[in-house]
This record gives C-alpha cells, structure tokens and sequence, in this order.
C-alpha cells in the first residue's frame, strides 16, 4: 500500500514541517505553509520504486565531440550581454520581475528575433491565450516571425509535443507558476509543483539540448514568489526592474553559471515594445536638473560598461526625534558609512537632518566607488551650493576619511569624455592611471575633508527650520544662493549648535 506522506510546506522558501504552524522558522513569513504532499511520487508503490535497480549508463572524457554552436545570439545585444554572450543550449534560464514590468514583451521580441533567424523558437503561454499572445506581437510589429505558440500548462504534454520534430532552439515558458505535471498532487502554483516542474523541464532542456527560459514572478519584497526553490536548479536567473512609472527596464543577472553577474542589460519601453539602449550615460543623464544643489554625476561601471549616472540627495532639517535616512538605488549602510565619516572626520554635523539619496533613472548601484558622488551630492545640499555641472565624481571612502583609488579608472574618464563632461573628481592615488585623457581637467582629492572645504566655499548652509537658534558664523542662516568666496571656509561652520 502506498504511503502518502503529507507535510507542510512554506510557499515562500520551500521548507517542511510535519505540523501547521503559523510562521516558518527559515524564512521568517507568517500564514504561509500549506499543506502538500512531498512524496513527489507517481502512483507506483515506494517499494516497488526503491527497489529498483539503477542503470549502468556512459562515462565521457572531457575531450570529445562537443556540440556545435555553444552559444547561440538572441538578436538583441542588451539581452546576449547579460547572459554573458548568448544562450548556452541545453540552458535554463529564470527570468524574474513584477508583474506588467515586460517580461512578456521581451520574451516575444526575443523568440521572434531566434525565428527570424532561422532557429525553432516556441512560446508556451500559461497566463494568455494565443490570440492575446498574437496580439501583442501584432503591436511588436512581429506578427510574421515564424514563432511557434500554445497556451498550454501541463508539462508532460509540453514536453511530448516538443520531443517531436527538430529540437527547439529556444522554449519560453510564460509562467513556470502556471506549469503543472502530474507526477505530484499538489495544486498548481504550490511549491511542490513548480518545483517539480521545472524539474522535469530542466531535464528535458539538458537532454535535449534546447535552451529554456522560465519567467516567474516576483512577490512585493522582491523574491521570486513560491519558486525560489528554482533558483537553485536553473543555470541563471535574471531580473528584470524598473520603476512602472519610468520608461527605462533594467535586466540583471542574479546568478550565472555561463556568464559575469554584474552585466546590466538597459532597455526602454515604448509603444512598440521595448527598445535597446546601448548607451545608457545619456540614457540616465538625459533629464538632468542643471544647477541644482544636490546632485552629483557618478561615473560608474556596471559589468563591463562605463555607465554615468546622477545621484540626488536631499538634506532637510528633520522634525523628527530620529531623523530620517532613506536611499532609493544604493546601499543603506553604505549612506550610514559616508555621513558617519563626514560626521567625524570632515565636522559635517548631520544629526539634526534627514537625508534621502536617490540613485536617477531606476538603476541600482553596488560600487563602493560611488562613495565619493554620494558625499559631494549631500554636502552640496546641505550647504546650499550646486556641483560644478561638467564634473563627475568617483572614488571610494575609506572609514578613516581618505579617498581611495577604484578599479577601472580610464574607462570611467572616456566615458566622461564622451559625453562632454570637462571635469573629473577623483581619488589622488588614480591620478597615474588617469594620465592622458584629453580634454579633462583632474581634480584629485585625498581625503574627504578638502572636497567638503571645497563644496563648502561654494555655498551656504540651508535655512534653518527654527530661526531662534543662533548659527556660529553670525546669524546669516536664512540667506540662499551663492556667499561670496571666502578665504577659510572651514567645514565647522556647519556644526550646529544645540546648547
Ligand atoms: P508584459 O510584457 O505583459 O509584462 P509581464 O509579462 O512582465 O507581466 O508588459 C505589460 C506592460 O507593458 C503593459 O503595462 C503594457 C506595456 N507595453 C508597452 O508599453 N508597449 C508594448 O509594446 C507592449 C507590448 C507592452
Ligand atoms: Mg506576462
């Protein structure tokens, strides 16, 4: 008699419990176990099944016949970028992102892109139907790609009708949350079953050879909902972001087995899909606000692209016991980690302020080297005085207050060079390597404290939200714009003075 064994299974991170409970001790969610059977078994008994005897199969060297055309283009450059040069065949590939961001659109442009080349490229639908699908590459302007569509869910039948007839070059699966096989009995879009379907899948892409890309979706915190058990069984998995209010799609590898993960493939969507950006600078500079105190252009490299992008911060005087530090795009406790250093090193006092940082055009940045952008963009608010506007900033922060040199720094300057910038920001130590860029003016900074005292001679510290206090450098608080240039600018003048 077969044993059903039932257990409890967390549809966030896939962990089990003999009993319900209401929150699961691995990922920390509440309410979300539901009830499954684990035994991913088929009807047949587990004594028969265990008792089987395995196989012998081949062993293979490392030399012999490998197989032609490892990597095969999507016709899109931004896509092939960040999965490191092309789809690798026999691949899976996880294609993540909120609902309605456009990985639908994507994912059609590319199949049809591989079926105009002449590749067979299936789009299996789960959430559409065939004419909704139609329908929207009708709108691509794609109708004629000879893209090979079904609505269809169940896996088994998937995967029979593409056994026949020549092997798929590219298979999308739109969504693997919809997928069902029926080898387990749990309900579609549990965590069981959308493991063991892409299982299935992902073993029917290594035998076959056909590259297969899997879309799931994201829940609100940014987790690849119930499937985050399939991110470790796929090849790589990529994320496709944006702001639903911007034009500008961002597609980042997450993991990849074939390929770098710090490649940023930029995309805009338009009425007629989406569109490849293959500059970004000028993308993410285009609607800058010139002569505003507060921003600060950051050469950046993302992968192995020099992309300018500008960094907004706003310091307001809080009302707050505990004032407010938001960042949208870069990392908190690196915000923490500047405005410690300008607290203790540079007398940058900002304690009685809120802070917010915002990274412009949606894009998220890791570099330590846009420390040094983030600290001029919040000193040239908080004094009131806009950055030069043909300078970009880059270099990374030590804890100690100094700057220090960041990787790639050529690159960073012809970008600037490019894009008509004249000025540059940079650390002391890069200053070898930035050598002969033509056309730039280098400005290197050792430490913090003389890029504060320089920005600080710029401006004037922001009115104050309470008037009765007494500023230490004569009560010229509520004056805006430029000072005159004085001699000894000394950051102190931004201390505040609470006694
Ligand atoms: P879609 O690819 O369906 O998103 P997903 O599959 O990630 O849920 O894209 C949906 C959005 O994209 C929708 O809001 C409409 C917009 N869109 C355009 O702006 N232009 C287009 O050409 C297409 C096809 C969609
Ligand atoms: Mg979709």
């Amino acid at each position: 008699m077969a044993k059903t064994t039932l257990s409890f299974v967390c549809q966030n991170c896939g962990a089990a419990y003999s009993r319900w409970q209401g929150k699961c001790e691995a990922c920390g969610e509440w309410n979300t176990l539901a009830e499954e059977d684990t035994t991913g078994a088929t009807s047949a008994p587990v004594s028969l099944r265990s008792k089987r005897k395995g196989r012998t199969f081949q062993l293979e060297s490392l030399t012999g016949k490998s197989i032609d055309a490892p990597r095969l283009s999507s016709g899109m450059t931004e896509l092939d970028r960040v999965t490191g040069g092309g789809f690798v065949r026999g691949s899976v590939l996880l294609v993540g992102g909120d609902p309605g961001i456009g990985k639908s659109t994507l994912l059609t442009q590319a199949t049809s892109m591989m079926a105009r080349a002449g590749h067979r490229a299936v789009y299996i639908s789960g959430e559409e139907a065939v004419a909704q699908v139609r329908l929207r590459a009708e709108r691509l302007g794609l109708a004629d790609a000879p893209v090979q569509l079904a609505a269809e869910t169940s896996v088994e039948d998937i995967i029979s009708t593409l056994s026949e007839g020549t092997v798929p070059r590219l298979i999308v699966i739109d969504s693997i949350q919809t997928m069902w096989t029926d080898t387990v009995e749990s309900a579609p879009g549990t965590v069981t079953q959308v493991r063991a379907s892409a299982q299935k899948l992902i073993r029917f892409a290594k035998k076959s050879g056909a590259a297969i890309i899997l879309v799931g979706h994201v829940t609100k915190d940014g987790q690849i909902a119930g499937p985050r058990v399939v991110e470790h069984m796929v090849d790589a998995v990529l994320s496709f972001e944006g702001e639903g209010s911007q034009q500008f799609r961002i597609l980042r590898a997450v993991k990849n087995r074939f390929g770098p993960t710090d490649e940023i493939g930029v995309f805009e969507m338009t009425g007629l899909g989406l569109r490849e950006v293959t500059n970004p600078s000028e993308l993410f500079l285009s609607e800058r606000d010139l002569g505003s105190p507060g921003t600060a252009v950051f050469a950046g490299i993302e992968g192995t692209r020099p992309v300018l992008v500008e960094i907004q911060a706003l310091v307001a005087p809080t009302s707050l016991g505990t004032p407010r530090r938001a960042v949208v795009g870069w990392d908190p406790s690196r915000l923490s980690m500047v405005l410690a250093v300008l607290e203790a090193h540079c007398g940058v006092k900002l304690s009685g302020h809120d802070v917010y940082l915002n990274v412009a055009g949606g894009l998220r940045i890791n570099e330590p080297a846009a420390d040094l952008a983030a600290a001029a963009a919040l000193v040239s608010s908080l004094v009131n005085a806009p950055l030069p506007p043909d300078a970009v900033y880059f270099g990374e922060i030590s804890l100690s207050g100094a700057v220090r040199p960041v990787a790639q720094t050529s690159a960073r300057l012809k970008e600037a060079v490019k894009l008509g910038f004249g000025r540059v920001v940079l650390p002391e130590r890069a200053r070898g390597e930035a050598g002969g860029e033509a056309g730039l003016s280098l400005n290197t900074v050792g430490g913090l404290t003389s890029l504060v005292a320089d920005i600080a001679a710029r401006g004037t510290p922001r009115a104050r939200h309470d008037t009765t206090r007494q500023d230490d450098d004569g009560g010229d608080q509520g004056r805006r714009g430029p000072r005159p240039a004085e001699k000894n600018a000394t950051p102190a003048r931004f201390r505040r003075q609470d006694g």
